[in-house]
C-alpha cells in the first residue's frame, strides 16, 4: 500500500470576486454569505480554463521534483467541468506537458472527485512496481453557475490542486478508503444538462445547465453521511481520530465542516478551513487546502491525515494516508 505524495501543488484564477462584488449584481449581502457559508472571496476564471489550471499544476508538481515528464505512468483529473466533453482534461494535460508514456482519463464524482481519484490512482499504481501518477482536482465551475440565482451563485470558485505520488518509496503509504455512491439522490444536486433536441426530437426539456441544488438536503446528506464516512475509514485502518493530524474535508460550507467535527466530538483544530478565500471549488478544494497544509509545514511526512468530500451523484467518501 505505499503511495508517497511527493509533491502538492495548487493554481488558482488571478480575479477575486469578494461577497461584496456579488452584491452589486444580485440580491444578497456580505453579512448572509458569511454567516450561512463562510465564504468571504472566491476566484473566477477571466482568462483561464479548467485545462490551463490543471496544466498548472502539473508543471508546477513536476518542477518542484525535478521529474521528467516521460516518467509520468498515469494522469487524473477529477472533474465536473471539464472543458469538453472529449478530449478529457487529463488527456489534455498529458499532451501539454509532454507525457508521452503516461495513460490519461478524467473521473467525475464531483466534489468527491479528489478522494474517488486517490483511490483509482492507489489502486493502479499498486499494479505497477516502480510507478508514478498525477491526481489533479480541477474545476471552473463558474461557467456551470445561473448568475441570476443567488441561492447557488454565491457558492461555488474556481481552482486546481494536485499531488505527484509514487509506490516507488516507503514513505507513505494508504491505511484506508471508504467510497460510497448515493444514484437515488442524485436529483438533490445536478448541473451540466445537455439539451436533448436533435433533428428527430424538438420536444425540449426544462432541464438546464446551470447548477440546481436542493441546500437543505445537501446539508442534511453531508452532515449525516460524511461522519459515516470518516468513522468507516477509521475502523477500517485501526486508526484513533485523536491520531489524525488533520482531516482535510471538502469545503462546501463552513457549518458542515464545523457539525462534522461537533459529531465526532473532535476539536475543530484538527479541521482547517480554507472555504473562506475560494468558496466551494468541489474536486479542487481538497488538494488546495492539502497544498496551503503542506506549504505551511503544517502536515509532514510521517502524519496521519483524512481527505473526505462529498457531493454530486450523490457520492461520498474518506481516505485515511500516511503522509
Ligand atoms: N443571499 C441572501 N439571501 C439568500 C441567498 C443569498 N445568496 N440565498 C438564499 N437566500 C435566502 C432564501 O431565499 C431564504 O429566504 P426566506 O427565508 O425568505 O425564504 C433564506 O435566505 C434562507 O435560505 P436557506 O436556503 O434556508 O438557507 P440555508 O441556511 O439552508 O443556507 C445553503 C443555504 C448555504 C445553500 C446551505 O443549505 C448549504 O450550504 N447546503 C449545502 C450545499 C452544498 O454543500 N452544496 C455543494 C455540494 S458539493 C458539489 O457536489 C458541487
Amino acid at each position: 500500500n505505499n503511495f508517497s505524495i511527493l509533491s502538492t501543488a495548487h493554481a488558482v484564477p488571478d480575479k477575486i470576486v469578494t461577497n461584496d462584488d456579488l452584491a452589486q449584481i444580485m440580491d444578497t449581502s456580505d453579512a448572509w454569505i458569511s454567516r450561512r457559508t463562510g465564504i468571504h472571496e472566491r476566484r473566477i476564471a477571466t482568462h483561464e480554463d479548467t485545462t490551463s489550471l490543471c496544466v498548472e499544476v502539473a508543471n508546477k508538481l513536476l518542477s518542484n521534483t525535478n521529474t521528467d515528464p516521460s516518467d509520468i505512468d498515469y494522469i487524473i483529473v477529477g472533474t465536473m467541468s471539464s472543458d469538453y466533453q472529449t478530449p478529457s482534461t487529463a488527456a489534455a494535460v498529458q499532451g501539454a506537458i509532454n507525457a508521452d508514456n503516461a495513460v490519461a482519463f478524467d473521473i467525475n464524482a464531483a466534489c468527491s472527485g479528489f478522494v474517488y481519484g486517490m483511490n483509482v490512482l492507489n489502486s493502479l499504481l499498486k499494479t505497477n512496481h516502480h510507478s508514478k501518477g498525477i491526481l489533479i482536482g480541477g474545476e471552473v465551475l463558474s461557467k456551470l453557475v445561473d448568475w441570476k440565482d443567488r441561492s447557488t451563485a454565491v457558492l461555488f470558485g474556481d481552482g486546481a490542486g494536485g499531488i505527484l505520488a509514487t509506490n516507488d518509496s516507503y514513505d507513505g503509504k494508504v491505511l484506508a478508503t471508504s467510497l460510497r455512491t448515493y444514484g437515488q439522490l442524485g436529483n438533490s444536486l445536478t448541473a451540466g444538462h445537455f439539451d436533448e433536441n436533435n433533428r428527430f426530437n424538438q420536444n425540449g426539456d426544462d432541464k438546464t445547465r446551470f447548477f440546481k441544488m436542493d441546500g437543505h438536503a445537501i446539508f442534511d446528506f453531508a452532515t449525516r453521511k460524511v461522519p459515516e464516512s470518516i468513522s468507516t475509514a477509521l475502523n477500517q485502518a485501526h486508526v484513533n481520530a485523536s491520531d489524525v493530524k488533520y482531516f482535510v474535508l471538502h469545503q462546501a460550507n463552513s457549518r458542515i465542516i464545523q457539525i462534522v467535527a461537533r459529531k465526532l466530538k473532535l476539536s475543530l483544530d484538527q479541521f482547517p478551513i480554507n472555504i473562506n478565500h475560494y468558496g466551494n471549488t468541489a474536486a479542487a478544494s481538497e488538494p488546495i487546502l492539502l497544498d496551503e497544509l503542506v506549504k505551511k509545514g503544517k502536515i509532514r511526512k510521517g502524519d496521519i491525515i483524512a481527505l473526505s468530500g462529498f457531493g454530486g451523484g450523490l457520492t461520498a467518501g474518506t481516505i485515511i494516508l500516511e503522509f
